[in-house]
């Protein structure tokens, strides 16, 4: 934070720290991640300095889908907790001056909410199935699906339902799995509804919103087939970026705006995941009057390299600004950094084919990266999100065994797509025993095993090892985000509050080909090295931080560096 005093939000310049709660700790011994073990480690999170967590679901739900299958929006699942319990997180985070965003799922419920149970029940054409998408079969006998639709997670999004009598009926869309029947946003009792979940939680203090696939919702009235168009594009399609998003995120925001910003935890703020081809693609939605915040995915999707990099950077910066477009390397849905980068690969959702294993002899290229990469995300103007475990280094799980799976992504694609679960492997927290401390230790019982299985390799790198170690990733991360809150060029800027919003928070400067170096005022200098060999340092007074080390005015390839000058 900087030393200027200011009424902008605080969500401007937030690092927010994502947790999965079923992999980041387990209190009760279950083998599942929950609200309490998250609770007991908050001194972990306020000593590593992040602003805010996000939570993503930890509502009621059969799992079709790690939880964005939610079968009830105003409750907590029994197996991560309660309703108390998540108050009481809230009420301890807000004693060390951590907000909770919570994770508002829009374009689809699970097959098992009561509203979706309730149009199964009831007959084609009720009001009960006009609360989804459900419509007729073509051919003769109605068992082609209605249109040429796939699912982002492979295979039709249709599915066929049986009648209540018994009959082959209609089907449903589903622009995920099949447990995660579509909401019907042209009718305003889905609208009503989620404005009630929307009070709802901000009412029990969450600081904010992270809006699941806010590019979704609204669908093509005519249902019309596609040509040409699969969904991983993330272009403006029939189902996608849809124009009639942006009166309904006038609607949330006045809501938003309607609570209280000077008590803890502020100015409420809702930051969108919409995916997209293109910035352009991007734009509609940073409208002054819409939603806070949108994601920045430019980082995610760029390859280890220069070019491409700065390239992304400066998109992003002239469209919005980190500050209503937070900046992002790595989320729940895309392969972590580390093995990412070692493949010289840029990110995507759902997918994390022909990646680095352990061992492989390009990953510690993908370390080294990586930690420089955390510099450049935590330097950049505005906003930054760091997924649970990069700050621990973490790499990829890529030889996750098949039975062990759980992503819909790997079933539905028949395999071919290794799916998401390889980021999502429990944490470890000590260098070894029972579940290398995810779960309470079992004493004389053989415990149970976490969610899903650890690699054997997982201890080295815990946490308890990575705190007492002064080169170690956790490390690099704190003093990053230290020196980011004390330093006045860092996070907003406080060369970007004095001259406005439109005043530079950037300026780069020349450097050798394949680095990246920029200015930001007053005194701060970031330089990256891409390329193969050392390169002199820019002009400084003093390196006050370096991802790897900087020897006689020299930074070696794959390295990063913040410096006063
Ligand atoms: C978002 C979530 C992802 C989920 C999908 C469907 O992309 O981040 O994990 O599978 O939406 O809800």
């Amino acid at each position: 934070m900087s030393t200027v005093t200011s009424t902008r939000p605080w969500w401007q310049e937030a690092v927010v720290y994502e947790v999965y709660p079923r992999s980041f700790a387990d209190a009760d011994g279950d083998g599942i991640g929950d609200l309490d073990g998250l609770r007991r480690r908050l001194p972990y999170l306020a000593d590593l300095g992040v602003d805010a967590i996000w939570l993503t679901p930890f509502y009621p739900s059969p799992l079709a889908d790690g939880g964005y299958d939610v079968a009830d929006y105003r409750d907590v699942d029994p197996r991560l907790g309660s309703l108390a319990g998540f108050d009481e997180l809230v009420a301890e985070a807000a004693e060390r001056g951590l907000r909770v965003i919570v994770d508002l799922v829009p374009n689809h419920c699970s097959s098992e909410h009561p509203y979706f149970e309730a149009a199964l029940a009831a007959a084609p054409g009720s009001p009960e199935r006009e609360m989804f998408l459900f419509r007729d079969g073509r051919g003769p006998d109605g068992d082609e699906p209605p249109n040429n639709w796939q699912s982002v997670f492979h295979g039709p999004a249709w599915t066929r339902v049986t009648e209540p009598d018994g009959r082959p009926g209609q089907w449903y869309l589903h622009l995920f799995d099949a447990g995660q029947p579509d909401w019907n946003w042209r009718n305003p009792a889905v609208n009503s509804y989620f404005e009630d979940i929307i009070r709802f939680w901000l009412g029990r203090r969450a600081a904010g919103l992270r809006i699941d696939v806010a590019h979704g919702l609204f669908k093509d009235p005519q249902l019309a087939d596609l040509s040409g168009l699969a969904a991983e594009d993330h272009a403006p399609s029939a189902y996608f970026h849809r124009a009639e998003l942006h009166e309904l995120y006038r609607l949330w925001r006045v809501i938003l705006d309607s609570f209280e910003p000077d008590e803890f935890p502020g100015a409420r703020t809702a930051v969108g995941e919409v995916w997209y081809d293109s910035p352009a693609t991007l734009k509609p939605y940073l409208d002054a009057t819409g939603l806070p915040q949108v994601f920045n995915f430019n980082l995610i999707m760029s390859r280890w390299d220069a070019a491409e990099l700065r390239q992304a950077i400066e998109v992003m910066d002239t469209l919005a600004g980190g500050d209503r477009a937070p900046w992002v390397i790595g989320n729940h849905d895309v392969a972590r950094p580390v093995t990412r980068y070692a493949g010289g690969q840029g990110g995507q959702p759902n997918g994390a084919a022909g990646l680095p294993r352990i061992g492989d002899p390009e990953l510690p290229a993908g370390f080294r990266r990586a930690r420089a990469a955390a510099l450049l995300l935590l330097a950049l103007p505005g906003s930054a999100y760091i997924y649970q475990g990069e700050e621990l280094g973490l790499p990829e799980v890529v030889e996750l065994p098949d039975e062990a799976r759980q992503d819909p992504t790997f079933r539905r694609s028949g395999g071919t797509v290794p799916g998401r679960d390889g980021c999502r492997v429990p944490l470890p927290w000590t260098s070894g025993g029972h579940s290398f401390g995810f779960s309470p230790d079992p004493g004389d019982h053989p415990g149970t095993p976490p969610w899903l299985p650890q690699p054997s390799y997982w201890g080295q790198y815990s946490v308890a090892r990575q705190l007492a170690d002064p080169d170690s990733f956790f490390t690099l991360y704190r003093d990053a985000l230290r020196l980011r809150r004390s330093h006045p060029a860092l996070g907003y800027g406080e060369a970007a509050d004095l001259s406005g919003a439109s005043g530079p928070r950037m300026t780069w400067l020349d450097g050798p080909a394949g680095t990246l170096v920029f200015r930001r005022d007053p005194g701060f200098v970031f330089a990256a090295n891409l390329g193969q060999g050392a390169v002199p340092l820019p002009p400084h007074r003093q390196v006050l931080l370096a991802s790897g080390p900087v020897e006689d005015g020299k930074l070696p390839p794959d390295t990063a560096a913040w410096l006063a000058g």
